[in-house]
C-alpha cells in the first residue's frame, strides 16, 4: 500500500471470511505494513455483531494497539439460520430482514463508531466497508434480495455520513464503501454458476489497489472493485 505511510497499521473485521482473510493475508506480505490485526467472532477479542458488546471490548483492548492508518470491515451477511435471500415481498420475515440489518448494517456502523476514534491524525488512513453492488438502489433493475439490499442501501448511508463527520476531525481520511465483485465464498456459495466468479484472493489485490488510488476528495464514496464509481 504505497498510498499509506511506512509502517502503517490495519485492522480487518471479518478476518475469517473469504475476503476478508484474502485482505489479511495480502496486507501481512506487505513489507510497509507494521501491524495487521485480524479480528472475527471467533478471535480475542472477539467481534460479533449479534452482541455489540464485543465491540466495546474489542476496541477497549486494542485501543494500545493503533493508531490505525486502515480500518477494513469484510464482514457480511445474505443467508443464513434466518432464511434465504427474498424473491419476493411475500418472502419478507421480520426476523430475516433484522438479522440482515444487524449484521451489515448496524454492525458496521458501530463499528466505525468505535474505531474512528483510533484512526491515525495527521496523516493518511482509509476505512473501508464492503458493501454490495446490489445495494445500489441507483442500480436495481432486477428488484429481489430486499433485506440484503436494503440493509447493503442503508449501510452506505451510514458510510456517507461518517465520510463527512470524519473530513472534520480528519482531513486526511478516506471513508468508502466498495463492491468486490462476484467472489467465490460461504456468502455466495448457494448461487454459485450465474455469474463469472473469483476467487477472494484476486477481489482482495483489486480491492487494495482501489483503496491505494483513493484520496480525501474521493470520501464518502462507493466503489467497484475495478475503481469504476457506482451509483448510490
Ligand atoms: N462474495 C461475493 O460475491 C460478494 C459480492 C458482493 C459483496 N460482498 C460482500 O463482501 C463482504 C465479505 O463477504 P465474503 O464473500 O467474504 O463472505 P464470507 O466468506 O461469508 O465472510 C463473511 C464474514 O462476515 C462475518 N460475519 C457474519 N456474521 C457476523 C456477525 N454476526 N458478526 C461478525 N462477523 C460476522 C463472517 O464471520 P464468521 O466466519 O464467524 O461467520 C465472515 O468473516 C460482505 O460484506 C459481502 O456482502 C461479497
Amino acid at each position: 500500500m504505497q498510498s499509506l505511510p511506512p509502517g502503517y497499521r490495519a485492522l480487518v473485521l471479518g478476518a475469517s471470511g473469504a475476503l476478508g482473510s484474502a485482505l489479511a493475508a495480502q496486507l501481512r506480505d506487505d513489507p510497509r505494513c507494521a501491524t495487521v490485526l485480524a479480528l472475527g467472532r471467533s478471535s480475542t477479542p472477539a467481534v460479533d455483531f449479534n452482541a455489540p458488546a464485543t465491540l466495546d471490548e474489542a476496541a477497549h483492548s486494542l485501543a494500545t494497539h493503533g493508531p490505525w492508518n486502515l480500518v477494513l470491515v469484510a464482514t457480511g451477511m445474505l443467508h443464513g439460520p434466518t432464511g434465504m435471500p427474498e424473491k419476493r415481498l411475500a418472502g419478507l420475515r421480520a426476523e430475516h430482514m433484522a438479522a440482515s440489518f444487524a449484521v451489515n448494517t448496524i454492525g458496521p456502523a458501530l463499528a466505525l463508531a468505535h474505531f474512528a476514534p483510533q484512526l491515525a491524525q495527521g496523516e493518511r488512513s482509509v476505512v473501508a466497508v464492503l458493501s454490495a453492488k446490489v445495494g445500489s438502489i441507483g442500480d436495481n433493475h432486477l428488484g429481489g434480495w430486499y433485506s440484503y439490499r436494503a440493509s447493503k442501501a442503508a449501510l452506505n448511508m451510514v458510510v456517507k455520513t461518517a465520510a463527512i463527520e470524519l473530513a472534520r476531525t480528519h482531513p486526511q481520511a478516506v471513508v468508502a464503501a466498495l463492491h468486490p465483485g462476484t467472489v467465490d465464498s460461504a456468502l455466495s456459495a448457494p448461487f454459485r454458476g450465474t455469474k463469472i466468479w473469483r476467487p477472494a484472493r484476486d477481489a482482495a489485490h483489486d480491492l487494495l489497489a482501489v483503496i491505494d488510488g483513493l484520496q480525501p476528495q474521493d470520501s464518502g464514496g462507493f466503489w467497484a472493485y475495478d475503481g469504476q464509481r457506482l451509483p448510490w
